[in-house]
């Protein structure tokens, strides 16, 4: 596959076959998703690598929570768990709202997941000292996590970057054994696509590249 097609057609799947994901397989794909870079070169990464039944259901108790409440601020058109604009639900109502089963069963049903953590004593967090929400720490860890993805795609598996369960992190951190240094970053999905989707929904560069200024002129496709 051209490399574009990969990066043009890589979709979370969420629905998976019972094939399994075997161990070479893995190997390939993260002896290829290893290349990716992290700042300074550190590759702070550790890839846990989950088939235990049991295993997949705590981390699938563990979404629950930030499903719940990603599903009821949706509902209520806010953009779920953003950090600038606070939610105007309660607790209670966030306590009422279902859970979509998306955001929770493709951690049973996935024939593996694969925990990306990192540690976070070797990871650079530039932004550190500014008044927002820490951004550039993440950016040493998620190209390799999209590198697996994108690897995936190559052997003709997909899967899906999440983050719900990294709201209940100790409880991860206990049942995965990390040392306390070890944020996990991502629990990544991983099998055989039930179907392939191949037109992927996003905005067009015009919508988000602009020449020299926020405000300044789009950039637009050559004629
Ligand atoms: C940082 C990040 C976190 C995400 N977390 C979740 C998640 O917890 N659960 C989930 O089902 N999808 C998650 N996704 C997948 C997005 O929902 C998905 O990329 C987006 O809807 C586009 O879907 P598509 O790639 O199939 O077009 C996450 C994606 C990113 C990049």
């Amino acid at each position: 596959m051209d490399l574009y097609d990969v990066m043009r057609t890589a979709f979370s799947a969420r629905e998976f076959t019972p094939d399994p994901v075997d161990d070479a397989t893995l190997y390939r794909i993260l002896d290829n998703a290893r290349f990716a870079p992290s700042g300074g070169n550190r590759q702070g990464w550790r890839v846990i690598v989950i088939r235990d039944p049991a295993t997949k259901a705590a981390v699938a108790e563990a979404a629950l929570p930030a499903a719940r409440r990603y599903a009821a601020q949706v509902a209520a058109g806010e953009n779920p768990w953003n950090t600038v604009v606070p939610t105007k639900l309660t607790p209670e109502q966030v306590a009422a709202a279902p859970v979509p089963p998306l955001l929770t069963e493709p951690y049973r049903a996935a024939p593996v997941l694969l925990a990306v953590c990192v540690d976070l004593s070797v990871v650079a967090a530039i932004d550190q000292e500014l008044d927002r929400i820490g951004i550039t720490g993440g950016a040493s860890i998620y190209p390799f996590a999209w590198n697996i993805l994108l690897a995936a795609r190559n052997e003709g598996l997909g899967g899906t970057l999440t983050t719900m369960p990294v709201s209940r992190e100790p409880d991860l951190q206990a049942l995965l054994g990390l040392p306390p240094q070890f944020a996990v970053a991502t629990v990544i999905t991983l099998g055989r696509p039930a179907r392939q989707l191949t037109r992927l929904k996003r905005k067009p560069v015009e919508a988000f590249a602009t020449l020299e200024r926020f405000d300044g002129p789009p950039l637009t496709r050559p004629s």
